[in-house]
């Protein structure tokens, strides 16, 4: 509720990411100026995890800045293909952190400014996919559990399997653009044909949800229950959207 002290609304959030794998916080901020909405958000992220620094510099090849907030905003100087971060295009379907050795439970993002039209958050609930991998492409499913495939980025990696089922349930690791070069032909293969099933049978189907952030918005996932990606939008100039990102790490006791 606007005007509640930051520690409740923190309080209310872990409560509420103990049982929902995306949380979409809407009415917070809307009370108080933009310009504070960073500080307020700041604020209710500290008092919720522990938060982690993930800042990649673009220009200097995505080394980690020491940043707590990732800026991801339409850049028009930055050509569309050149990173999704300061783009308008689509964002397949993935994990933010699956090259990461020291990942966040939780990614935060919350919006500064709108596209004009798109640019909707979508999401891909795990136990969902998992279903229709199963119906449409059973091989690749067998294939893909539990199998370990590395990911890396910027001189960071992880290895872990793009689907995985834990005892809490399932777990997915997956950004097509990550699967380290060094990777065994074989489980390229596997990664260019988990992309084609994406593209084929959730993008743009029911299983997808979209969620779009106005201004003052937020939303809340944990980054390895649902894939997420990105609906392309209309923009023209630098900053025309604005978003601000970043994860924190959850006690077990959520
Ligand atoms: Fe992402």
């Amino acid at each position: 509720m606007p005007g509640q002290p930051v520690a409740e609304v923190a309080a209310a959030l872990r409560a509420t990411l103990g049982a929902a794998k995306v949380v979409h916080l809407q009415g917070l901020a809307a009370a108080r100026p933009a310009a504070d909405w960073p500080a307020f958000y700041d604020a209710l992220t500290e008092a919720t995890g522990q938060c982690l620094h993930l800042d990649e510099n673009y220009a200097l090849g995505s080394v980690r800045t020491g940043e707590k907030w990732i800026e991801v905003r339409y850049d028009a100087a930055i050509p569309d293909d050149a990173a999704y971060r300061f783009s308008k295009n689509a964002q397949p379907l993935h994990t933010d952190e699956s090259y990461l050795s020291e990942p966040a439970d939780v990614m935060f993002m919350h919006c500064l400014v709108q596209a004009p039209a798109g640019g909707e958050t979508t999401f891909v609930d795990a136990d969902v996919l998992w279903q229709q991998l199963q119906l449409h492409v059973p091989t690749l499913a067998a294939q893909l559990l539990g199998r370990p495939v590395c990911f890396a980025k910027a001189g960071d990696s992880r290895t872990l399997p793009i689907i995985a089922q834990t005892p809490a349930g399932l777990r997915l690791n997956w950004n097509y653009h990550c699967v380290d070069p060094a990777e065994t032909t074989e489980n390229h293969a596997l990664a260019q044909q988990f992309r084609e099933f994406l593209l084929t049978h959730i993008n743009d189907t029911a299983a997808e949800v979209a969620i779009q952030l106005a201004p003052g918005e937020a939303v809340a996932w944990w980054d390895d229950q649902v894939l997420h990606g990105r609906r392309a939008f209309r923009a023209v100039a630098t900053n025309d959207r604005f978003l601000l990102k970043s994860g924190f790490r959850l006690a077990a006791d959520v």
